[in-house]
C-alpha cells in the first residue's frame, strides 16, 4: 500500500499541506525540502536596473514596470541591494535611515507597490540588511560623535587619543587603508572596516542590537521575505582591539570574521526576529572555514538558512585567468562538506564582482554567448540555492572604462588614489580595474537599442556599456537562441527536476582540464551534466554511457555526439534510470 504524507511547505510564508504519494513521486525522496532551497534568486542592482523618471538613475517604479520580465525569467525571489536613505558614499550601503527609501530611488508607497506587484507574482523580496556599519550621516553616528557622554556613545566603536594610537585596522576603502579615523571634536578615533562615511556600529551594545532588532521587524510587518545580511561576520569584534600580525590583512577574513560572540548575536536575532516569520536568511561570506559555514547554517543551531562562501568567487581574481581544475576543487569540496547538513548559496556574480561572462567565461563576439550560456548551466545544475546577477541573463560584459574619471565606485576611487599618493603605477591599476572593478557590474541594465539601452530617458549615472546596440533585453527575448531564453529554459529545468536542486553530486573526470562534468542523482532520476570551460574543442570521457538518455538542455542547436565537446558547450543529459 502506498503511505500518505503530509509535508508542509512554506508557500509566501503560509504553511500549505500537500499530501503526496511516497511510492510514486520524487517528493518525498528528498529529506527537508524548503521553498529557500528550491528558488532561484535573482539579484537587482536597483540604481542600474531601470530608471522611471529620467534623473538617469534606477528606482522603485523602474522595477516595478518590469515586473512582468521579472516573471518571465521564473525566478521565484528577488535580493534586492539597499534602497533605503543614504548619502551613497558606497550606493546605500551606507544608511543614514533604515526606514525610509532613498529619493533617488522613490517612496513608501513605491515601495510597497513593488512588494505587492512582487506577491501578485508570486515572487519573494529579500532585502539586504546592512548593520555592520551605517552612514557617518546616520543620526545615531552625529549624536554618537558629538560628545563623549552622548547617549549613543557606545553605538559605535571610539578609541580616546589619550590612550594613544590605536593598533593598526585594515579598512577595505580608505584610501590610506586604515580603519581609524580622528575626530578633533571629541579627541577620539572611530573605526570603519569600509570607507570613513561607513563607520562601525558596536554589536556589544545591548541597545544597538535591539535597533536592528527593531529594524528588521518593521520591514518583516511590511511583508517581506527575507535579509540578505552584509558584511555580517565582521560584526563582533575584540573590541580591547589588540595588535595583530604584520600583513593579517592579506588574510582578512580570518582576523575579521567570526570573532567570539557572532553566534551568541545571530542566536539573539533568531528569537528575537527570524522564528516569529518565514524569512529566508544568508549573511554574506562564512568564514574561513568549512566549520565556520557550517555553524552558521546547521538547522540544529537555530542561526541561517545558508551559507553563501567566497572560495568560488574569489578564484577569478587574476586577469591571466583561473584553473579548472581548482575550479572544480573547490565547488565539489564545498559540496560535499554541505552534503548531509547545511545549506548553500552558488553564484558566479554580484555587484561587488565584474561581470560573470569578463571572469569565469569568455567575453570575446566569438564565445560570449555560448560561454554565457555554458555557466548559467553550471549555476543551475548544482546543489545549492543558485543567485544569478541581473544582466548576465543577456550576457552583458565588462564595460573596461579606460579613465578613472569614468568610475563611481569608492572602492575604485579610493584605490586609485592610494597607488597615485604612493607613487605608484597608476596606469597599472586602471588596467587591472578594466578586468576588477565592481563598476564593470553596474553599468545599467540594457534594455533595448534605443539611447542609453533604454534604461533612462537622461544621463546615466554610470555610463552605458557600448555594445548596448547588440546586446539588449529587446534582441533575445523572441530569439528562440537567445542567452535569455537558455536562461530561462535553465531555470524552468531546475524547476522541473528537484534532483537539481537535492540530488546527489558527483564529481567525473576530476583530472580533465577542460571539462566539468558530474551526475545528479536521487528521485529516481540521475542526469549528468558536461560543461567545456575553454575555447578549444574538448574531450570527455565519463565512463558512463549517454545512449538511450535524454538531452534536456545544450547551448548549442545540435548537441555533439560522442566524447567530444565544441567550445563552452554545455549538455544535461536525463539519464536512462
Ligand atoms: C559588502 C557589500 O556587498 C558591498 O557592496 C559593500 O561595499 C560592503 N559590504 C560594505 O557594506
Amino acid at each position: 500500500m502506498k503511505q500518505l504524507i503530509a509535508t508542509a511547505i512554506f508557500f509566501i510564508g503560509v504553511p500549505v499541506f500537500v499530501v503526496s504519494s511516497c511510492a510514486q513521486s520524487p517528493v518525498n525522496t528528498f529529506p527537508d525540502r524548503q521553498w529557500w532551497k528550491e528558488a532561484v534568486v535573482y539579484q537587482i542592482y536597483p540604481r542600474s536596473f531601470k530608471d522611471s523618471d529620467g534623473d538617469g538613475i534606477g528606482d522603485l517604479q523602474g522595477i516595478i514596470s518590469k515586473l512582468d520580465y521579472l516573471k518571465s525569467l521564473g525566478i521565484d525571489v528577488v535580493w534586492l541591494n539597499p534602497i533605503y536613505e543614504s548619502p551613497n558614499d558606497d550606493n546605500g550601503y551606507d544608511i543614514s535611515d533604515y526606514r525610509n527609501i532613498m529619493k533617488d530611488f522613490g517612496t513608501m508607497e513605491d515601495f510597497d507597490a513593488l512588494l505587492k506587484g512582487m506577491h501578485q507574482r508570486h515572487i519573494k523580496l529579500v532585502m539586504d540588511l546592512v548593520v555592520n556599519h551605517t552612514s557617518d550621516e546616520h543620526d545615531w553616528f552625529k549624536q554618537s560623535k558629538s560628545s563623549r557622554n552622548n547617549a549613543y556613545r557606545n553605538y559605535y566603536h571610539w578609541w580616546n587619543a589619550e590612550k594613544g594610537t590605536p593598533a593598526y585596522r585594515w579598512s577595505f576603502f580608505d584610501v590610506q587603508h586604515d580603519a581609524w579615523k580622528f575626530d578633533t571634536a571629541t579627541n577620539a578615533y572611530y573605526l570603519h572596516y569600509f570607507s570613513r562615511k561607513q563607520p562601525d556600529l558596536n554589536w556589544e551594545n545591548p541597545q544597538v542590537r535591539k535597533e536592528v532588532h527593531d529594524i528588521m521587524k518593521f520591514w518583516a510587518d511590511k511583508g517581506i521575505d527575507g535579509f540578505r545580511m552584509d558584511a555580517f561576520q565582521f560584526v563582533a569584534k575584540d573590541t580591547t582591539f589588540p595588535p595583530l600580525p604584520q600583513g593579517y590583512e592579506k588574510n582578512i577574513i580570518q582576523y575579521y570574521g567570526m570573532a567570539p560572540g557572532l553566534h551568541d548575536y545571530i542566536k539573539e536575532m533568531y528569537s528575537e526576529v527570524f522564528s516569529k516569520y518565514p524569512l529566508m536568511t544568508v549573511a554574506e561570506g562564512s568564514g574561513s572555514t568549512f566549520e565556520d559555514a557550517h555553524n552558521l547554517v546547521d538547522p540544529e543551531r537555530h542561526e541561517l538558512n545558508m551559507a553563501y562562501p567566497f572560495e568560488g568567487i574569489d578564484l577569478a581574481s587574476d586577469p591571466k585567468g583561473y584553473s579548472l581544475l581548482t575550479f572544480k576543487k573547490v565547488f565539489s569540496r564545498w559540496d560535499s562538506a554541505f552534503a548531509r547538513k547545511g545549506w548553500l548559496s552558488i553564484f558566479l556574480a554580484n555587484h561587488d564582482n565584474a561581470r560573470m561572462v569578463s571572469r569565469y567565461g569568455n567575453d570575446t563576439p566569438a564565445f560570449r554567448e555560448a560561454s554565457s550560456k555554458m555557466l548559467t548551466t553550471f549555476l543551475m545544475t548544482m546543489r545549492g540555492t543558485p543567485y544569478y546577477y541581473n544582466g548576465d541573463e543577456l550576457g552583458m560584459i565588462n564595460i573596461k572604462f579606460s579613465s578613472i574619471n569614468d568610475y563611481r565606485d569608492v572602492q575604485t576611487i579610493n584605490g586609485y588614489k592610494n597607488v597615485k599618493d604612493n607613487g605608484g603605477d597608476t596606469l597599472q591599476y586602471l588596467a587591472l580595474q578594466q578586468y576588477a572593478s565592481r563598476d564593470n557590474a553596474r553599468t545599467p541594465f540594457q534594455w533595448d537599442a534605443t539611447a542609453n539601452a533604454g534604461f533612462t530617458s537622461g544621463r546615466p549615472w554610470i555610463n552605458v556599456n557600448p555594445d548596448y546596440t547588440n546586446v539588449n533585453e529587446s534582441a533575445q527575448t523572441n530569439d528562440p537562441n537567445s542567452v535569455l531564453n537558455y536562461f530561462r529554459k535553465a531555470v524552468a529545468l531546475r524547476k522541473r527536476n528537484p534532483v537539481l536542486v537535492y540530488g546527489k553530486y558527483t564529481l567525473l573526470e576530476k583530472n580533465n582540464p577542460a571539462v566539468y562534468a558530474y551526475t545528479r542523482e536521487g528521485g529516481g532520476k540521475k542526469i549528468l551534466v558536461v560543461l567545456n570551460f575553454t575555447a578549444q574543442p574538448a574531450t570527455v570521457k565519463t565512463g558512463i554511457s549517454t545512449g538511450g538518455a535524454k538531452i534536456l538542455l545544450c547551448n548549442y542547436s545540435i548537441p555533439s555526439k560522442d566524447s567530444q565537446l565544441r567550445p563552452y558547450e554545455a549538455i544535461v543529459y536525463q539519464l536512462k534510470y
